[in-house]
């Protein structure tokens, strides 16, 4: 076994003495599911510099997914993350195997009031459900101080916020910014499904939001009229179709109308089998 294995915990048992060190050191997750990009590198980086033990999950977790979404498709690359992690500043990986998160059939789960009716919880009935469910899980088995989420998924991070509230879960949860290639886009594990063409269009979704944060800037503030132009740079680009494009408070989702104070600008777009999600919070 080379060393990198030896760091890679594969059972709740394995992790849990990976972790018995009982002297009080600070503990962060970086919750993943593999196919990692520079976006989960800089948070192994950053709870590299807050910690003094880091934890990376890699799991594709299956009750997140719809039935026709990309379960199987996922991509699982788990040798090369395994590198990348520790590359990072990951001490320890914990990749589990579905029986071992979830042995024998679930009778619990966590319900998400309004927010997983909101935004890219719309058409995907159960998902943010999902997220949390399992996010409580490693949370439970792992314990960390503090753990890391992207805010390109901003509802997610939203969510997980207010489920931890809710349950008096005391782990710190810190954002961090999304990372993006030259153009804009956004990384994400999902823009590997993109073809040549459809990566050139893609990033009419950061220029579209990029296009409604400038028109508020410069004192626009009729909420159709930016939604429309940010459509139009989308319906400009014939692989893309919109699932929405929201204008709502950043803590609670609720669509505004009166734009003022701070404000989400989100979007999710389809390009061929990918699904991408973007945003922009803007302050007035
Ligand atoms: O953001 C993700 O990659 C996943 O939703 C997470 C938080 C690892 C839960 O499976």
């Amino acid at each position: 076994m080379n060393d990198s294995k030896k760091k890679v915990a594969h059972t709740i048992a394995e992790i849990k003495k990976a972790l018995e060190f009982n002297d009080g050191r600070l503990v962060g997750l970086v919750p993943t599911m593999g196919a990692l990009h520079r976006g989960h590198l800089s948070l192994i980086q950053r709870a590299s510099r807050d910690c003094d033990a880091v934890v990376v999950s890699i799991y594709v977790n299956p009750t997140q997914f719809g039935p026709t979404e990309d379960l199987e498709g996922y991509p699982r690359q788990l040798d090369k993350d395994i590198e990348l992690a520790l590359g990072a500043g990951a001490d320890v990986i914990f990749a589990p195997a579905d029986d071992e998160l979830y042995p024998g059939p679930v009778l619990t789960e966590i319900k998400i009031h309004e927010l997983e009716g909101l935004l890219c919880g719309k058409k995907r009935p159960g998902h943010f459900s999902g997220v949390a469910t399992v996010v409580v899980k490693l949370v439970n088995i792992i314990k960390p101080d503090i753990i890391y989420f992207g805010e390109k998924d901003w509802q997610q991070f939203v969510i997980v916020k207010k489920v931890f509230k809710d349950l008096n879960i005391d782990t710190k949860v810190v954002g961090m910014p999304t990372i993006r290639d030259a153009d804009g886009l956004a990384l994400s594990s999902r823009n590997r499904y993109l073809t040549q063409k459809q990566r050139r269009s893609a990033k009419a979704l950061p220029a579209a939001l990029e296009l409604a944060h400038d028109m508020i800037k410069n004192g626009e503030r009729r909420r159709d009229k930016i939604i429309s132009a940010a459509k139009e740079v989308i319906a400009a680009e014939p692989s893309l179709e919109l699932e929405y494009f929201s204008i709502c408070r950043p803590e609670n989702l609720i669509e505004v109308e009166a734009i003022k104070g701070e404000v989400l600008l989100a979007a999710a777009v389809h390009a061929g089998g990918a699904r991408l999600i973007d945003n922009k919070v803007i302050k007035i």
